[in-house]
C-alpha cells in the first residue's frame, strides 16, 4: 500500500496520543493502530469524545478571552493535528494580524500543521518537544514569528498530563512563564484526579502505557501549582465546560475529569 504523503517517518503500529484525540474528534489523521486502542479507551471511558470536544471548545474562548485581552501572540504548546477552529484560526477573526507558533513531537501533527498554514507568515510550527524550552524558546521559527518583548500567550491546553514529575513538569512550565512579559497569559487544561472518577478512567490510563504518550492525573492544587504566582482569572480553576460558557454549560461536561484555568502576569 502506497504511504499517505503526510504519514512521514512515523511508527504506524503505535497508536500517539496526537493521533487517538483526532479520531475522538472526528478527524481523518490517523491509522488502524490509533482507532483501535481510541475505541478501546472509548469502552472503558464513554465519555472520551465528549471531553475532547469539551476541551477542544474551553480552547477557543480561552483564545477568544485573550484576544479580547489585548493578546496578539501565542505561544502553543502541544498543538496537535489541526482540526476544525485551530488557534490562528480563532485569533485571526479578533485579530488578523495576531502571530502564532504551534509547537508539537508529533509528526503528524507537525506535517498537517505545516500543510495548513501554507507559509503564511504570521504563523510558524515547530518540531519540537516542549519539555525543552530552550530549544523551543531559541527555535529560529519562534523568534521570527513571536517578540518575546511583548506580552504573549502561553497555551499548554491537554497536554501537561503527559509531563510526569520525572519529566521536570514545573520547571518546564515555569522556564516558559519566566521569558513571558507582564501582561502575558497562561492558558491550562489538565486531567484532574479530583473530580470523581469512575474506574474506566483507570482503565483508560492503562491503555495509554502502550502508546506514545503516557498519562497521569493531578489533583486540583497540583495542577494550580503550574500558574506559579499568576492570579488566575475568573472564575479560577474550574472544570473545562464550566469556564466561561456561551450557554448554559452541559451539566455532563461539569463531571468530566478536565480541569481548565487561564492566568495572567501582573
Ligand atoms: C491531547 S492533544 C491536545 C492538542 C491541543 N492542545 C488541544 O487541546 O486540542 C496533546 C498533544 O500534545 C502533544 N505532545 C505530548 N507531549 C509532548 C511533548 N513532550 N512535546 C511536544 N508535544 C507533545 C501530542 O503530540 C499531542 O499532539
Amino acid at each position: 500500500m502506497t504511504e499517505p504523503d503526510w504519514a512521514g517517518p512515523v511508527d504506524r503500529d503505535r497508536p500517539s496520543a496526537a493521533r487517538m484525540y483526532d479520531y475522538y474528534l472526528g478527524g481523518m489523521h490517523n491509522f488502524a493502530a490509533d482507532r483501535e486502542l481510541a475505541e478501546r479507551v472509548l469502552g472503558t471511558m464513554p465519555e472520551g469524545r465528549l471531553l475532547a470536544r469539551t476541551n477542544r471548545s474551553f480552547l477557543r474562548r480561552a483564545v477568544l478571552a485573550c484576544a479580547a485581552a489585548g493578546i496578539d501572540q501565542f505561544l502553543d504548546l502541544g498543538s496537535g493535528i489541526p482540526t476544525a477552529g485551530n488557534v490562528h484560526e480563532i485569533a485571526h477573526r479578533a485579530n488578523p494580524s495576531a502571530h502564532v507558533v504551534y509547537v508539537d513531537n508529533d509528526p503528524v501533527a507537525v506535517a498537517h500543521s505545516l500543510a495548513l498554514l501554507d507559509d503564511d507568515p504570521r504563523c510558524a510550527v515547530v518540531r519540537a518537544d516542549l519539555r525543552d524550552p530552550a530549544a523551543v524558546l531559541a527555535h529560529p521559527d519562534a523568534h521570527r514569528v513571536l517578540d518575546f518583548d511583548r506580552p504573549v500567550a502561553i497555551l499548554l491546553v491537554s497536554v501537561l498530563h503527559f509531563l510526569t514529575d520525572a519529566d521536570d513538569a514545573y520547571g518546564v512550565v515555569e522556564r516558559y512563564r519566566q521569558v513571558a512579559v507582564p501582561g502575558s497569559m497562561l492558558v491550562v487544561t489538565h486531567g484532574s484526579s479530583d473530580v470523581e472518577l469512575h474506574a474506566g478512567v483507570g482503565a483508560a490510563q492503562e491503555l495509554y502505557q502502550g502508546t506514545t504518550n503516557p498519562w497521569g492525573l493531578r489533583t486540583r492544587a497540583e495542577i494550580e501549582r503550574f500558574f506559579g504566582d499568576w492570579p488566575l482569572l475568573d472564575p479560577g480553576l474550574v472544570t473545562a465546560g464550566a469556564w466561561r460558557p456561551d450557554q448554559p454549560a452541559d451539566p455532563r461536561t461539569a463531571s468530566l475529569p478536565l480541569l481548565a484555568g487561564v492566568a495572567r502576569r501582573p
